[in-house]
């Protein structure tokens, strides 16, 4: 009887406004004279803007919100969420797709300020707060003249970014993201610190880098191995008539994931148009050219073609963003890649959560704010062994022009089929066997029931559709709850056994966690 009530006690004290009040002044404590202006609970009138990333969602209600600009802040946090009884979640860039790093009931530490770029003397690695978005850091990069081999948003955290394993738009011939990472530290549930490298945890180590995010400890700094990328040739073909979506889609999927390493390209499969996007690393204008013309491409419809070379990386990685041409250097308006702590685009009238919003650039503009949106989205990667069969490929782009002009669809499909050694060894389950991704992304429409049932419902059908003829792999950095496989199984194959065994031995209380993560 007495035990009973003890537990009982101690239920109702981990949710009750006391035990919360605790925790935002033991977090008040951690931050000291700046606490009230980086603290943010569900009262505060920012807290909508705050516990949001890039996706626009109504059911993750964080606790509180914290935002630390120190690495040692970390441990502290997460002693002040154990003693509050509530779970502590790392956000970094704030775009999982499913918003697991705001959860419901939690304290988030969002490290976007611990964002320092340290280059070494040589230019050849660098020390990174782990919260940085990609856009900033090759922003602060440039200035060595060098970069980091990352993905194509800006606005993505780079923690995230290497939690999934991190493609990118040089991949085919430099590799994924976290095979450009020399070590790291992470902040363990147990409040220590450690070191993560090939010779240090090295099955830590392994784990972060495509394991899945939030889900071993807090990373919280990355030594990466930086590259120069060589001047590039881009190429952009767009196709505006409805017949040629199919052929189209069918020659790139049979062409474009065999080309030499050096040519990476992707897809955009939209409601009446195609459009392909290519870049070749160190490739010249003529050299594409030749490439594109072997495609077959340009024989089908009447495309629109631009081939352009000499490109510099920033003009490269804005090709397509706000570009579509290579131009001189000087005039090259690389300020999309100068993104801010905080980046995002404010949501109705609500007031904007602004702290040190420093840009890395202070001689160039400061990105514009990144949109955010209802997004639903579903990921397939296509393996080497099962290509997509033309009654599959007419579905897909069928199902895509059934959708109303409202949910702006689209299909951005990547080239895949990495033949280039990995560097390193990493927990991404699928850099052998990927032949190409499939993504698909609407804007949902959380505002008119009607549509976003017909939505959800076009989503439903799309995954049991697709799913059978593709089989199980997907990208984890795409999380989708309502995917139809054993989740694990899906973003990281034959590693499950293996991300377990380090769950259990770095984290066995669960302490960090989130609906799909690997579990202890
Ligand atoms: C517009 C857009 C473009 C994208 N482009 C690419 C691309 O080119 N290549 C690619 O690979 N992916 C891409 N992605 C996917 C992206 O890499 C993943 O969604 C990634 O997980 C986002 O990381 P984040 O830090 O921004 O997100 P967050 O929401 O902050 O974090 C994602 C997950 O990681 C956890 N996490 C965050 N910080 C840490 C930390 N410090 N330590 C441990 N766990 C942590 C979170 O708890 C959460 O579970 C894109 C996504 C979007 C929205
Ligand atoms: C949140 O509200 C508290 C109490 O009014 C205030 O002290 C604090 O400054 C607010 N936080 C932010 C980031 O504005
Ligand atoms: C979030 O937590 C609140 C309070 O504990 C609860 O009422 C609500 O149902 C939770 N929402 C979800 C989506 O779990
Ligand atoms: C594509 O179609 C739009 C509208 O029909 C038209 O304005 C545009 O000029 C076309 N572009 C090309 C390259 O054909
Ligand atoms: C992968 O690309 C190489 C060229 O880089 C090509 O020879 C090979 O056939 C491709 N593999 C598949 C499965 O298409």
């Amino acid at each position: 009887m007495r035990l009973l009530s003890l537990a009982l006690l101690a239920t109702l004290a981990v949710a009750s406004p006391h035990r919360k009040a605790d925790l935002a002044g033991c977090v008040a404590a951690v931050f000291g004279d700046s606490a009230p202006k980086r603290i943010v609970a569900p009262t505060n009138e920012t807290y909508l803007d705050a516990r949001l990333g890039e996706k626009i969602q109504d059911e993750q209600l964080p606790v509180l919100i914290a935002y630390a600009d120190d690495a040692e802040e970390i441990a502290p946090l997460i002693q002040c969420a154990q003693a509050a009884g509530v779970k502590a979640v790392p956000r970094t860039g704030g775009h999982s797709f499913e918003a697991y790093s705001s959860l419901n009931g939690t304290l988030v530490i969002d490290i976007a300020h611990i964002n320092q770029v340290r280059v070494s003397d040589d230019h050849k690695s660098a020390v990174v707060g782990a919260g940085i978005r990609l856009g900033a850091l090759y922003t602060a990069l440039n200035e060595y003249d060098t970069t980091f081999i990352g993905g194509i948003c800006p606005t993505v955290g780079l923690a995230g970014f290497l939690g999934s394993g991190g493609f990118n738009m040089q991949q085919r011939s430099q590799g994924l993201g976290v095979e450009h990472v020399l070590a790291a530290k992470v902040v363990l549930a147990d409040g220590t610190t450690v070191e993560a490298s090939p010779e240090t945890n090295s099955d830590l180590f392994w784990a972060i880098r495509g394991g899945g995010g939030g889900s071993y400890g807090i990373a919280v700094e990355f030594t990466l191995s930086l590259t120069a990328i060589p001047r590039s040739a881009l190429v952009l073909l767009t196709w505006n008539d409805t017949e040629s979506r199919f052929p189209a889609s069918q020659r790139y999927l049979d062409w474009a994931p065999k080309q030499v390493p050096e040519f990476m390209s992707q897809i955009n499969v939209y409601r009446d148009t195609v459009q392909v996007l290519g870049w070749h690393y160190g490739g010249t204008e003529e050299e594409l050219t030749a490439l594109v013309e072997t495609s077959g491409l340009l024989d089908i419809g009447t495309p629109e073609v631009i081939i352009s070379g000499n490109c510099n990386t920033d003009n490269a990685r804005i090709f397509g963003y706000t570009t579509t041409e290579c131009q001189p250097d000087e005039e090259v308006d690389a300020s999309i890649l100068n993104v801010i702590p905080d980046p995002f685009t404010q949501v109705g009238d609500s007031p904007q959560f602004q702290w040190n919003e420093d840009p890395k650039s202070d001689s160039i503009p400061v990105a514009f704010p990144w949109e955010r949106f209802y997004r639903l989205s579903k990921s397939f990667f296509v393996l080497k062994d099962r290509p997509l069969t033309d009654e599959v490929l007419q579905s897909l782009l069928d199902r895509i022009a059934s959708l109303d002009e409202e949910s702006e669809v689209w299909g951005e499909w990547h080239a895949w089929n990495i033949t280039v050694p990995s560097k390193s060894d990493h927990a991404f389950a699928w850099r052998d066997q990927a032949y190409a991704h499939l993504e698909f992304q609407v804007h949902g429409a959380p505002d008119d029931a009607e549509r976003q049932e017909a939505y959800e419902e076009w989503f439903a059908d799309l995954e049991s559709y697709l799913r059978p003829e593709v089989g199980v792999a997907s990208y984890s950095g795409y999380v989708d709850a309502d995917i139809s496989t054993d989740p694990l199984e899906s973003y990281y194959g034959d590693n499950v056994a293996e991300l377990v065994a380090v769950k259990k031995k770095y984290d066995p209380e669960e302490f960090f966690t989130n609906p799909l993560a690997i579990k202890a």
